[in-house]
């Protein structure tokens, strides 16, 4: 059996949650170069794929470039206000059209000064006028599928999945006290961590790690023992991470956030990979994706109920992440050298509360590369 067939067989039991027992992964689920590219084509061009906040393109003509499975992107807000997603890809022959980002009324690629409005239509293409038969409106950029949900944008490489709203409809009362949609993005970064992308989803969606990895950072505001699973399914998995007692107020939050979500913070995976955190006083989310088996590239940030990112409570907050983030990338790449070993035989996962959120995304995996 090659080894993407017996990594498939291994996610078999998750195709309904095993009542018994549940047991990690094998090694080469998360090392394997062939696994990979099955992931490539039959996840990550078919889902969801959150690539940021759509306040980080707030006013027309604001833009910014990213890449998915090898696709060159270009997210960027248009004159009427709409976020697009379209492929950086000359319509000539095939240059990459934009860079890094910015705001620009004109995408011109540099190769032969076509140019393209922030809608992707074709305006400029020099000496093409005595081109017989050619048209403009044939050549815009490729527009691929868009959904804005939560604030946060998704592409569909495929165009082919059904909405995402509806499947994430069992999220809604946990989520939407914490006002997330009047939240401004006030920081942004991108990082390259030296795991697979399915460790760092793992490890953001488990609070199994909390008290032990994050000792000093986040243990004495989140401790593992507090942490409460909420029901998950093919599409989602989320839990609560309880604020110790000893913890001061979280602000600033929203004057309607309720008593109850004051003291904790609720974390989801919008599968396959988008993670995020909605706290009392601010939202941080992780887009992840694969670059290559053993290294993840992550575009995050943070929103907050603030006036603007100077705000004092911005700093104080960005640089925690920093902190349990650095402490997490420390572990998870010692963890991928450790699942490449052919000597590690999959444990049993801890319970339900701490880490049947990886049990639920493995459900997702299943569904989606064990049917066949
Ligand atoms: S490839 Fe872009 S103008 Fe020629
Ligand atoms: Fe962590």
């Amino acid at each position: 059996m090659s080894d993407v067939a017996a990594i498939r067989q291994s996610l078999k039991p998750y195709l309904s949650r095993p009542s018994g027992l549940a047991r990690a992964m094998p090694g080469p689920f998360y090392t394997d170069e062939n696994f990979l590219e099955v992931e490539e084509q039959a996840i990550f061009r078919k889902e969801w794929v959150c690539l940021g906040h759509e306040d980080e393109i707030r006013d027309p003509g604001d833009y910014f470039t990213t890449e998915l499975v090898g696709e060159p992107l270009l997210v960027v807000r248009g004159r009427d206000g709409q976020v697009r997603v379209l492929s950086n890809v000359c319509r000539h022959r095939g240059n990459i059209v934009a860079s890094g980002k910015g705001n620009t009324k004109l995408f011109s690629c540099a190769y032969h000064a076509w140019g393209y409005g922030q809608d992707g239509a074709l305006v400029a293409a020099p000496l093409m006028d005595k081109v017989p038969g050619f048209d403009k409106a044939d050549c815009g950029l490729f527009p691929f599928a868009v959904e804005i949900w939560q604030n946060f944008i998704f592409v569909n490489l495929d165009g082919k999945a059904a909405p995402l709203a509806p499947r994430m409809a069992g999220l809604l009362p946990h989520i939407t006290p914490f006002q997330h949609q009047d939240r401004i993005s006030v920081f942004t970064a991108d990082d390259v961590w030296k795991t697979n992308w399915k460790c760092l989803v793992e490890n953001f969606m488990e609070g199994y790690h909390l008290s032990a990895t994050h000792l000093r950072t986040l243990h004495p505001i989140t401790p593992t023992s507090l942490c409460r699973k909420l029901p998950g399914t093919a599409d989602y998995t989320a839990y609560e991470s309880h604020y110790s007692p000893d913890t001061p107020e979280r602000t600033p939050y929203h004057p309607h956030l309720p008593v109850e979500y004051r003291r904790h913070s609720t974390l989801f995976c919008v599968f396959p990979s988008f993670v995020v955190s909605y706290a009392s006083h601010f939202t941080l989310y992780m887009c992840i994706r694969p670059k290559g088996v053993g290294e993840v590239a992550i575009h995050w940030g943070v929103a907050g109920y603030v006036e603007n990112a100077e705000a004092p409570e911005v700093a104080p907050y960005v640089a925690l992440c920093n902190a349990f983030n650095a402490e997490d990338k420390e572990k998870l790449e010692t963890l991928i050298r450790g699942l490449k070993s052919e000597r590690y035989v999959p444990g049993p996962l801890g319970p339900e509360d701490v880490e049947g959120t990886i049990a639920d995304f493995y459900r997702f995996m299943a569904d989606r590369l064990a049917r066949a």
